[in-house]
């Protein structure tokens, strides 16, 4: 009788071991589950070069189901999964892939890449504004952006600086030139460097001025001139470019 007792309480003793136990290894699977299946990524790829892209950004593209972004920024990368070459109707593909992507419910786990820095002149913005993302469809792994890397070339502070995109804004050539004339410092990404340096001309700015050009910034073509104006607009130059003025 004894003996059936020890039998009967050990008996419940190891079903409630066997019942909470699975029951945390499942929530556990669970929640693990729910964030890392439906979550999107917006990895920043710093300005081109592999040395400049952080851990996470490898380990977050490299166990991706699907990768999104333009060649240069694929090259970087060993990919796994499925990939899409994003072209310069950038913001369609994206619109038309992320739709279809909410709309199917799928679990699969996808990278967008986007260079510097996602939250500066980048694709933060544009998956912002498709007007069926919401702010707990993404994470963002932020990147060094190529204000910072060419910061870091000139050796300068970039807080003593105003930071601009002209790239695609022309709307902020007029703030560029307000900068200029007031003396103040700027660190800004052109959109044409010799339509945004006549433009300074024909407002009054003296082709004296002194302009820090940083081109191709971590690629082995990398050139970095610090020249009058009269003598930049000779040149000619990639679309890859950040300039400084002091
Ligand atoms: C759409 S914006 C993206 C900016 C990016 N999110 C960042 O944080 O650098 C593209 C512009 O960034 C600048 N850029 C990006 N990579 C660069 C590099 N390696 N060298 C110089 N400029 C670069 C160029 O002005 C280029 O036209």
């Amino acid at each position: 009788m004894v003996f059936l007792k020890n039998f009967f309480e050990r008996l419940i003793v190891f079903k409630s071991y066997i019942k909470y136990h699975f029951n945390i290894v499942s929530l556990k699977t669970c929640s693990k589950n729910y964030k890392w299946d439906t979550v999107i990524y917006i990895v920043g790829i710093g300005p081109g070069s592999r040395d400049y892209v952080t851990e996470k950004a490898f380990d977050t593209v490299e166990t991706s189901d699907f990768v999104l972004g333009s060649k240069r920024s694929l090259e970087i990368f060993e990919i796994n999964g499925k990939r899409m070459e994003l072209t310069l109707n950038l913001k369609n593909e994206l619109y038309d892939f992320l739709k279809n992507y909410k709309n199917s419910n799928s679990k699969e786990k996808v990278s967008i890449l986007s260079t510097g820095d996602p939250c500066f002149s980048g694709l933060l913005k544009t998956i912002f504004s498709f007007d069926f993302i919401d702010q707990n469809d993404f994470e963002v792994i932020p990147g060094i952006s190529s204000i910072q890397m060419a910061a870091a070339k000139a050796k300068i502070s970039w807080e003593d600086y105003n930071i601009l995109t002209i790239h695609g804004k022309e709307e902020n050539l007029k703030k560029l030139l307000d900068f200029v004339k007031n003396d103040e410092k700027v660190i800004f990404l052109p959109n044409n460097l010799k339509n945004d340096i006549k433009f300074l001309i024909e407002n009054g700015i003296s082709d004296e001025k002194e302009i820090t050009v940083l081109e191709n910034l971590s690629y082995s073509n990398e050139r970095i001139i610090t020249n009058k104006i009269s003598n930049l607009v000779k040149n000619d130059y990639s679309y890859l470019l950040v300039c400084i003025i002091n």
